[in-house]
């Protein structure tokens, strides 16, 4: 069984709280097997030009004009034949990095093509700068995946004490300090390792 996961970094920092979230999931992914394709990638790497309204992928052949003169195409053929997608976002003032939202909105065309996203995995994790902060970011992930015919997963660890879905924070617990640079959050760590793991799991059932 061939299986393809796109993992993208949603920050335009590249090596910063979604790229930690993201390097754990890959180690989820890779528990379950070594045969999956494992494609990162850096939506910072990305043009990718802001939809301007212009509706032109309402019609058929339902393409943008816009992707003529930028990377949509690029990273259409990069995600498009993927088993299950993997995004980690960061928290800009409750939502998602405007690189993440051009992303989501310039996704219309294959939304009108009938559903090119349709029942590919799609796993949402955040990064936020203060605690309790990432869930504006999850539910933007989450409303592109229902919009867009995806299946939303979270991870699963233990049900009584681990949560379902990979919010790292720089804020310390109970206190009025951030991590520093060479610490992370293990713990956000550990719930993205699962589920990356858990994607991974999944598309093996699936595809059984
Ligand atoms: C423009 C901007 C807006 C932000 N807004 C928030 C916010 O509303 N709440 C919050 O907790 N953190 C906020 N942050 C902090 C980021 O969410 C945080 O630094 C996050 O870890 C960035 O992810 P990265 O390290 O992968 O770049 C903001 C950062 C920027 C640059």
């Amino acid at each position: 069984m061939s299986s393809k996961i796109t993992l993208i970094v949603g920050s335009p920092r590249k090596k910063r709280s979604c790229n930690f979230l993201i390097d754990n999931a890959i180690e989820g992914i890779k528990s379950v097997s070594n045969e999956i394709t494992i494609n990162k990638i850096f939506i910072t790497d990305f043009k990718i030009t802001p939809c301007n309204g212009c509706d032109q992928c309402l019609r058929p052949p339902n393409d943008c004009p816009l992707a003529e003169n930028d990377d949509t195409k690029k990273l259409e053929n990069s995600i498009l034949d993927s088993d299950a997608i993997i995004i980690a976002a960061p928290n800009y003032f409750g939502s998602v990095s405007s690189q993440i939202k051009v992303f989501i909105d310039r996704s219309r065309p294959w939304k009108m093509k009938n559903y090119l996203l349709k029942d590919i995995i799609l796993a949402p994790m955040a990064s936020t700068g203060l605690r309790n902060a990432g869930e504006g970011v999850i539910s933007d992930l989450i409303n592109f995946a229902l919009i867009q015919g995806m299946i939303c997963v979270g991870s699963l660890g233990n049900p009584v004490i681990e949560e379902n879905i990979a919010i790292t924070t720089l804020q310390k617990y109970n206190l009025k300090e951030f991590i520093g640079k060479e610490e992370v959050d293990s713990l956000a760590g550990k719930i993205a390792y699962n589920q990356g793991k858990r994607v991974a799991e999944l598309l093996f059932k699936i595809k059984k």
